[in-house]
């Protein structure tokens, strides 16, 4: 579930007085600037049930995407897994897996794909992206190895919390190679290009210079104090986005990450993902983040059984997409236009308060499960910490909000709507927590809405279970459980109902899949960090705390899980570990599935003994 990261500790060190000196240009370009209202309405009723619909900037993209670009990719990674088959032979895979995915016009159109990747801090980021490279059609092993591709035909691509990390990242940078993401590119060496992860400075105390150190952090507070002086609620989450924006938002290269002149990634929104060239051409999955939320009037008998949680199963799942906030929850069913997130009424607009880093920020805002609020608490006597909170405090003149210092907030949008059923229908103020701390980590609510109508989806699940550090699907059986509140909104197949299943029958030790013969929901393709890949020693199960990382130890991680990407079940042969040689087919046989049923084709060949061999019942 969610793992507290440490905190950033090094904020004690400085003191309020640094706020007057740092930088302003990050500052100015943080701060939500007033504007006029679009002509279009700021609240848009989603539905619910079978009138669920989208906003009509996301049926583009999805409809272009679907007829521009997914014929070729789809055509492209059915080449892949021909090639990679056993003697070359093709003629293995059946005649209907071929036909759909080249577009044959006997089928009933092609498999609609969305791809999740779960929380877990850098290391659910790291083992996230060493899977989208294994499914990754550019990289040339991935392409040989049969499972390159499948990134290309996605759809929808969906992170949360660290995964919100990888997620965001790669969308605003262009949508780069995996390699090219997380250690920058040779080629882009400009000030407003991507750096690359810089995995290797802490998102702690970056150096041990006391000085480079102190000046850091006069920089954070410098850069939220723009958007408080503007007016707006703000929290320790807006620190933790000014962290994570030299990270994963273009604007910071190694050389210059303590340049002060520097924006760093400050003013890039995520709206502004829809100018991205890649955007623009319909050449990415569309990108969704999720965050969850704490309210005062919130259910307390629906807590999901499971370690570490702080929200309620019931409590709306808010996601940013690249045009909307909003939920599809059927308690909600809203939107609002994600570049004009921070407005509340049509009199008064404002931009750019939906930044790239607050989205990720929010999305792993874990500072709630600190018990910060308490004022007594450590961190709480350092004098800055003491000044920062009354500068909030007498900015907002409404106390209430102060024990939401440690939640990300955000005006609401949603004030009066659905009155009978949003807990937040009255609440000025949304106060937005970790996407896992409901106990999903992995971020398929998004993706089951009905309006999005997705055949098959890739579960990527990096969650700390087990004691040790791995995966044991504590992740579906609470989407399962939250499901079952809002069946008509959300379907869901049938999974086990406990992690000891999980354990006990090794379903997260290789890829599993749901819903194999329950046509009534998505297809499910569960990959789980459940373990080292065979035979070989433990490298993804680092602590979800470990905020540095050197770039040898995430080669290992990048590499381990392109194994347990590409491994299907593996067998022992001679003390050997020996790859599922038909797994690529097998993954192919489970990405047609739905589209196979809905042409009423019977399984065949190799797909029949795929589904003996993968499907849980
Ligand atoms: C090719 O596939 C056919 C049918 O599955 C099988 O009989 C044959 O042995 C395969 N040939 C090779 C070289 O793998
Ligand atoms: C679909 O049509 C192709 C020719 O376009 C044919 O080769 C194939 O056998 C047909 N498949 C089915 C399942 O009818
Ligand atoms: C980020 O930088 C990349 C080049 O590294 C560029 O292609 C992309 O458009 C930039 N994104 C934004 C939001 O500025
Ligand atoms: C991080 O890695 C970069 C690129 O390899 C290197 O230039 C830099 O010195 C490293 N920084 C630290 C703190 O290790
Ligand atoms: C700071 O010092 C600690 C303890 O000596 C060491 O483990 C850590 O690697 C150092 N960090 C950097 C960025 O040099
Ligand atoms: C995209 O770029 C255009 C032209 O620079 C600008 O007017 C528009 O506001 C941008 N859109 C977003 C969503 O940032
Ligand atoms: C809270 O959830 C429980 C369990 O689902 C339900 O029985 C109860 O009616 C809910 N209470 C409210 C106020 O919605
Ligand atoms: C937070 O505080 C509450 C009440 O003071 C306590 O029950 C809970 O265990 C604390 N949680 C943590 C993570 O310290
Ligand atoms: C915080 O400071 C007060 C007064 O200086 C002291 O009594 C208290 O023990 C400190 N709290 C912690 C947790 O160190
Ligand atoms: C907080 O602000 C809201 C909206 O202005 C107001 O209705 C509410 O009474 C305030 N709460 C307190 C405790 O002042
Ligand atoms: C919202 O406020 C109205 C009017 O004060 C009240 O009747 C209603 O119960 C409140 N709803 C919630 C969910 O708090
Ligand atoms: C492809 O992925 C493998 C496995 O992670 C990696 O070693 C290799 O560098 C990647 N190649 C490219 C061109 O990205």
């Amino acid at each position: 579930m969610v793992s507290p990261y440490t905190l950033p500790l090094f904020l004690v060190l400085s003191s309020y007085t640094q706020l007057v000196t740092g930088q302003a240009a990050a500052a100015a370009a943080y701060a939500p600037v007033v504007t006029t209202c679009p002509t279009t309405p700021l609240v848009r009723n989603a539905g619910t049930g079978s009138s669920q619909a989208l906003s009509p900037s996301e049926s583009v993209y999805i409809s272009s995407r679907q007829s521009l670009i997914l014929p070729g990719a789809w055509e492209a990674y059915l080449s892949n897994v021909q090639a990679s088959l056993p003697g070359q032979n093709a003629t293995s895979l059946p005649q209907y897996v071929s036909d759909i995915l080249s577009g044959a016009s006997n089928t009933s159109g092609y498999p609609t794909l969305g791809i999740a990747t779960s929380g877990g801090g850098y290391r659910a980021a790291i083992v996230g992206a060493g899977i989208l490279n294994a499914l990754d059609g550019r990289n040339a092993s991935s392409a040989a190895v049969g499972t390159g591709g499948v990134l290309q035909a996605a759809s929808y691509l969906a992170g949360l919390s660290g995964g919100s990390w990888l997620v965001t990242s790669l969308a605003q940078a262009d949508f780069p190679t995996i390699p090219d993401l997380v250690f920058g590119s040779p080629q882009v060496r400009g000030v407003g290009d991507f750096g690359g992860w810089l995995a290797n400075i802490s998102l702690e105390i970056p150096t041990n210079d006391t000085l480079i150190d102190l000046a850091y952090t006069s920089d954070l507070l410098t850069e939220v104090s723009g958007k408080l002086l503007a007016g707006f609620p703000v929290s320790f989450t807006d620190i933790w986005a000014r962290v994570l924006s030299r990270h994963f938002v273009n604007g910071t290269s190694a050389a210059a990450f303590f340049d002060s002149s520097l924006e760093h990634g400050a003013g890039i929104t995520f709206s502004s993902i829809a100018n991205v060239s890649t955007f623009r051409s319909f050449l990415q999955p569309f990108p969704i983040i999720t965050a969850d939320t704490l309210s005062p009037y919130e259910n307390t008998s629906t807590y999901f059984d499971g370690i570490d949680i702080f929200v309620p199963l019931t409590n709306p799942i808010y996601e940013f997409n690249v045009y909307e906030m909003g939920s599809f929850d059927p308690t909600l069913a809203a939107f609002t236009p994600m570049q004009y997130l921070g407005s509340t009424n049509e009199l008064f607009c404002v931009t750019g308060f939906d930044q790239a880093s607050f989205m990720m920020a929010t999305s792993a805002s874990i500072f709630n499960t600190f018990n910060l609020t308490v004022r007594s608490h450590v961190v709480c006597n350092s004098s800055l910490i003491e000044d920062f909170i009354s500068l909030v405090e007498a900015h907002d003149q409404n106390g209430t909000l102060l024990e939401f210092i440690d939640t990300a907030r955000v005006p609401n949008p949603f004030q009066g709507v659905a009155k009978e059923t949003f807990i937040d229908t009255n609440a000025t103020v949304l106060t937005l927590v970790d996407g896992g701390e409901d106990g999903l980590s992995v971020p398929l609510t998004p993706l089951l809405a009905k309006a999005r109508g997705l055949d098959v989806l890739i579960a990527i699940d990096v969650d700390a279970d087990t004691s040790d550090g791995w995966a044991a699907g504590s992740t579906l059986v609470a989407t399962q459980q939250r499901s079952s509140y809002y069946p008509s909104a959300y379907p869901f197949p049938h999974v086990p109902a406990s992690t000891d299943i999980f354990l006990a029958e090794g379903l997260a030790l290789h890829p599993t899949f749901f819903g194999c013969n329950d046509s009534s929901t998505p297809f499910l393709i569960y990959f789980a960090n459940g373990g080292p890949p065979l035979g070989q020693a433990p490298l993804t199960n680092t602590s979800a705390d470990q905020v540095v990382y050197a770039a040898d130890e995430i080669d290992g991680m990048l590499s381990q899980a392109f194994d347990i990407a590409t491994q299907g079940i593996p067998l022992e042969v001679n003390g050997a570990p020996v790859k599922d040689l038909e797994w690529p087919a097998c993954l192919a046989c489970a990405l047609v599935d739905r589209a196979r049923s809905r042409a009423e084709i019977e399984r065949a060949g190799v797909c029949v003994t795929c589904m003996e061999r993968y499907c849980w019942s």
